[in-house]
């Protein structure tokens, strides 16, 4: 009997808490598997009064004997991933026996990233807001058909097919007028392609298929919903697949595989970089839940822009990604208001919706269903029984709207502040 391929996204805008939900959930699935994404994520963890940020890796790493899978959809650069690799090792934790990496994923070069400065540099005011990883620029080429990936690093003519790939870059990047350093970071970038070479290099479709054969495997989103690069807040957002389609596409398994697709988000939205954000507040409550949430970039350390929960958004995305359950983070950040509000319809134009418009952008007046707070230190608790009632009929409403059940109620950042229902 083969076993399921289940998934963990983030339903927003990304940050949601999926480091730490992967590394809790991790104990119970062997392999741990990125599909898409790169080193735009920062995906934290903490234990044993240790934090952690992962990249590129999955998060499954810090279980013994897990096996954690870099997918073909992901784009990987070589000298995040020593650094990570580096860090990892600092620790005590050797990630080397518990790695495999897609030959299919795609190399982000140096140029990538100078590319991804030089675009975001000349697009001004319009620009994306990118993490600067390069992630846009590699994406381009996979699909542009110049790709180079990880696998190619064992061809002969490799120097070659870089310097070709450079070339090309460097030409895009002076029809931009940006000056940069054409060489930056190279030579650390190949001595990282020599360290990438220490490790099992596989063809992650049979890899995933052969595991599935025996052992369940947890494959785990970067991003967000509201970021995919079809059904998210396009152009403000990400260029690859977030959405459960992306596990697929990103992997090499078939739909019948996956099982259950857990969707998790917080109790209020955050966003960083450009791009439409419906309930973003610009004033001291949105400042209040940056504070209390520490709501800044693990990746870039920028300010995140935060706003109240966005039923509107969320919904959309546990019909995009088919979610059979809900992860809920950070509500306890919420303990201190008096008032807590949820977004439950957007006014367009005059009129009263419940879908996504499709120009996100235009302006959007949110229609909010307001809540008593529950004024309750929520960090302690660790069983269901002891939550305040005011705080269990703010997720039951929630349930009910979404048409899914809560199962898991985050109220902290280490392992052992989570409530499974
Ligand atoms: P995790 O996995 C939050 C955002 C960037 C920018 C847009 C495009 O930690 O949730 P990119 O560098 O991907 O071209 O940037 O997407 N973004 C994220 N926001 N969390 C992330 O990852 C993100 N990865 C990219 O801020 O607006
Ligand atoms: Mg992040």
């Amino acid at each position: 009997m083969s076993k399921k391929l289940d998934v963990v996204l983030g339903l927003q805008w990304g940050d949601e808490g999926k480091g730490k939900i992967v590394d809790v959930l991790a104990a119970r699935y062997p392999a741990v598997a990125r599909f898409q994404g790169g080193p735009n994520a920062g995906h934290s963890l903490q234990f044993d009064g240790h934090s952690f940020v992962v990249r590129s890796i999955p998060s499954g790493i810090f279980r013994e004997g897990s096996t954690n899978i870099i997918g073909s959809g992901v784009v990987l650069d070589p000298v995040t991933f020593r650094e990570e690799c580096e860090h990892l090792k600092a620790v005590g934790i050797d990630p080397q026996p518990k790695l495999v990496i897609s030959k299919k994923a795609h190399l982000i070069l140096p140029t990538h990233r100078l590319l991804d400065a030089a675009q975001e540099a000349a697009a001004g005011k319009g620009k994306i807001g990118s993490t600067l990883k390069g992630i846009g620029p590699t994406y381009t080429d996979k699909v542009g058909r110049h790709g180079l990936r990880v696998g190619d690093i064992l061809a002969p003519d490799f120097a070659a097919r870089f310097a070709r790939l450079k070339d090309r870059h460097l030409q895009q990047i002076a029809d931009l007028h940006f000056e940069c350093d054409p060489d930056e970071g190279e030579a650390q970038w190949m001595e990282a392609l020599e360290y990438l070479k220490t490790f099992r290099l596989v063809d992650c479709e049979y890899f995933v298929n052969r595991f599935l054969e025996e052992q369940p495997i947890l494959a785990e989103g970067a991003q967000g919903s509201m970021l995919d690069v079809d059904f998210g807040s396009y152009p403000f957002v990400t260029s690859s697949s977030t959405t459960v389609g992306g596990v697929c596409t990103g992997l090499g398994v078939a739909p019948g595989r996956i099982g259950r697709v857990w969707g998790i988000f917080k109790a209020y939205c955050t966003r960083v970089g450009s791009g439409p954000f419906p309930t973003e507040l610009f004033d001291e409550t949105g400042e209040e839940i940056r504070r209390v949430g520490h709501e800044f970039g693990a990746v870039t350390g920028r300010p995140r822009r935060c706003g109240w929960l966005d039923l509107v958004a969320l919904k959309y995305t546990v019909m995009l990604d088919g979610v059979t359950d809900l992860i809920m983070m950070k509500a306890d950040c919420l303990d201190g208001f008096d008032t807590i509000r949820v977004c439950t319809a957007y006014k367009v134009d005059g009129q009263v919706t419940d879908q996504v418009p499709f120009d996100i952008a235009a302006p959007i007046e949110p229609v909010y269903t307001d809540f008593p707070g529950w004024k309750t230190d929520l960090s302690g608790i660790r069983a269901e029984k002891d939550l305040p009632k005011a705080f269990t009929d703010y997720v039951k409403f929630m349930e009910d709207y979404l048409g899914v059940p809560v199962r898991i109620i985050s109220l902290g950042p280490d392992r052992e502040a989570t409530i499974e229902r």
